[in-house]
């Protein structure tokens, strides 16, 4: 029997439902070692205000904190290893981070096919390329990648997830907001990408994977989301090295930092950002060909270093 190793890194539990259903198609004909990582300190959930914020700097700068001892064995001959993550902060989760910085992945990821399942709100791009070049370090080889996100409008989207994340509670907010996360029906429909992974795992055959994971639309790029992301992700590192300077995670002299970027970026999201997305569309004929090209290359599985 082939052999998987699935990663996995979700607090609310919404990435694992994800990845069940995606391994649905492969249960009974593979051998599947599920880890769920487990950080030390535990991150909370929900979050307590600043706490939420101060993930930030370390989340973007991609510096690893401490995980329990893993249970797979990492001199074990795997087939294929899935990395299941949310996004933090147009970053990897600590976790995560934590994970692929370890010597154990390092070990067990050489020359491996890498599938990543992704579970977020709608900004996962700049955390994919993060990811891409952690998978290059360890020698793996990004074979697949699915990203499931939140449907609904980029701002009413900010609001229900800051409200789920920050009480635990997955429902409408005051009765208007729409649901926070990723449909029931989006999650429930995800085990259609176990088919083609199973094919690849049974023929070990990988090339033409992402392209048949396309067209079951495993991946789905916004063009103005993109454009805003790609900008936020250069501005956060220089917020995540100005909030650096007064410490590391946990330190109080972060507070005041921590709370201008806060209140900075709410008031990006929800005042510049609708007038930089107006521009983009209004310019979008001229810059068509470059934008198209954005999209084709981050729905892939290359890397450009
Ligand atoms: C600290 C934090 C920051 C987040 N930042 C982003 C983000 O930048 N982009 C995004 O699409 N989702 C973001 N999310 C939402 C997550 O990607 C994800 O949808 C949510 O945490 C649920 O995942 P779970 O499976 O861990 O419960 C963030 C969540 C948390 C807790």
């Amino acid at each position: 029997m082939k052999k998987i190793l699935v990663v996995t890194y979700s607090q609310s539990g919404q990435l694992n439902s994800i990845v069940s259903n995606v391994m649905r198609a492969v249960q009974g004909k593979a051998q599947i070692h599920w880890e769920h990582l487990k950080p030390i300190p535990e991150f909370p959930f929900p979050w307590k205000d600043i706490r939420f914020w101060d993930a930030q700097p370390e989340c973007v700068e991609m510096i690893p904190s401490g995980l329990q001892a893993f249970d797979f064995n990492p001199d074990e001959d795997f087939d294929l290893i899935i990395l299941g993550y949310p996004i933090w902060f147009l970053s990897p989760p600590i976790p995560l981070t934590t994970f692929l910085k370890s010597d154990e992945a390092k070990q067990v990821m050489r020359g491996k096919p890498i599938i990543t399942i992704i579970g977020s709100r709608n900004m996962w791009v700049s955390a994919q390329e993060d990811i891409k070049g952690m998978v290059a370090d360890n020698g793996g080889n990004l074979a697949g990648n699915i990203s499931l996100r939140d449907r609904h409008h980029n701002l009413p989207s900010v609001i229900t997830i800051i409200h789920w994340m920050t009480t635990g509670r997955k429902d409408r907010l005051w009765g208007i907001f729409p649901l926070p996360g990723i449909s029931g029906e989006d999650i429930h429909d995800a085990r259609k990408f176990g088919y083609p992974i199973l094919k690849a795992l049974e023929t070990g055959r990988y090339n033409d994977l992402q392209e048949k994971l396309l067209a079951l639309r495993s991946v789905e790029i916004i063009p103005g989301v993109l454009s805003i992301e790609r900008k936020g992700k250069r501005i956060f590192h220089v917020w995540s090295k100005f909030i650096r300077k007064k410490g590391e995670a946990g330190n109080p002299e972060r507070i005041p930092r921590l709370k201008m970027f806060k209140w900075y970026l709410l008031f990006v999201i929800f005042f510049v950002s609708p007038i930089v997305s107006l521009f983009f569309y209004i310019t979008y004929p001229f810059f068509y060909s470059g934008i198209r090209e954005n999209l084709k290359y981050y729905s892939g599985v290359d890397f450009k270093s």
